[in-house]
């Protein structure tokens, strides 16, 4: 149990996760992703029908957090890398998940997004997933999913680059359904979702399984796993890492490729 994952059911079904560490950019922490692994979990009992993730402060993830990625760097991470536990769990989710992003939503923040199936953004939102400027590779299936979703060429651009990809060209190619003022987003959000939640749930979650191969997402997320540790411990990451607990720019022009 976190603070910083709040978790509420309303009595029509819907589960509202937030990630609540403002102050730190929603950065999410290994008991982090413990809580929303856990609540995934919960989610596949029958007193919920539908999931919507949202959070509190102005940006939505600031991603991983860089200075637990930095430990794991050096061997000094958790014994269990909940990230895996809370990936899989999205992947294989049997019930809706509804997202509602408002601010920066950098790597999984962007990855995850891919696994839900209604996307809100506010208009100044934007989708950053900075894998290659953090010498790591992408995660949560999205190396298989990014340019299934949207084409190789504005995927590869996407995570070669790091640039972010503003509210409206993710609408545009087809990340997320609509952009509107962040004034209105969560309960826009939270109107989607009730509406969902009056649905047929049967027809619902077997309509989910028909629409996505949970098989596939998995393996392409252990093929990704097994890479990311590899990367994790290398001299590029281990340079990038150092650079942002100093607050500096990395200099990877005499790291050596691992
Ligand atoms: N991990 C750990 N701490 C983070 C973090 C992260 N991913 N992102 C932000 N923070 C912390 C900052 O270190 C800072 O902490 P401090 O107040 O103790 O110094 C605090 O959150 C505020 O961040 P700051 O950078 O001052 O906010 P900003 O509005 O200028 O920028 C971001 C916000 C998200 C653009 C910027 O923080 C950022 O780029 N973060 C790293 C994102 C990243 O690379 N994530 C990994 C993705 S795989």
């Amino acid at each position: 149990m976190t603070p910083e994952i709040k978790v509420e059911l309303s009595s029509s079904g819907v589960m509202s996760v937030t990630i609540a560490r403002p102050d730190k950019k929603n950065a999410l922490t290994n008991d982090m992703y413990g809580a929303l692994a856990d609540a995934i979990a919960r989610a596949s009992g029958d007193e919920v029908r539908v999931l919507l993730i949202q959070a509190d402060g102005d940006t939505f993830t600031a991603g991983n957090d860089v200075s637990e990625f930095a430990a794991q760097s050096t061997g000094n991470g958790p014994k269990e890398r909940n990230v895996v536990r809370f990936l899989r769990g999205l992947a294989n989710a049997s019930k809706p998940i509804i997202a509602a992003v408002q601010g920066k939503a950098v790597g999984v923040g962007t990855t995850m997004l891919l696994h839900c199936d209604y996307v809100l953004l506010s208009e100044e939102a934007q989708l950053i997933t900075p894998f290659v400027n953090l010498a790591l590779v992408p995660e949560a299936a999205s190396s298989y999913l990014l340019p299934l979703r949207i084409g190789h060429v504005k995927a590869f651009e996407m995570f070669a680059l790091g640039e972010a990809v503003p509210a409206n060209n993710a609408v545009a190619w087809g990340i997320a359904n609509k952009a509107i003022s962040n004034a209105e987003l969560r309960a826009e959000a939270r109107r989607v979702a009730e509406k969902i939640a009056a649905k047929p749930i049967g027809s619902l979650t077997a309509m989910k399984r028909l629409m996505r191969d949970a098989e596939k997402m998995v393996a392409q997320m252990d093929r990704e796993s097994a890479i990311f540790v590899e990367r994790l411990a290398s001299a590029e990451a281990k340079e990038v890492f150092a650079a942002f607990a100093q607050k500096r720019q990395p200099d990877l022009t005499r790291v050596v490729r691992q």
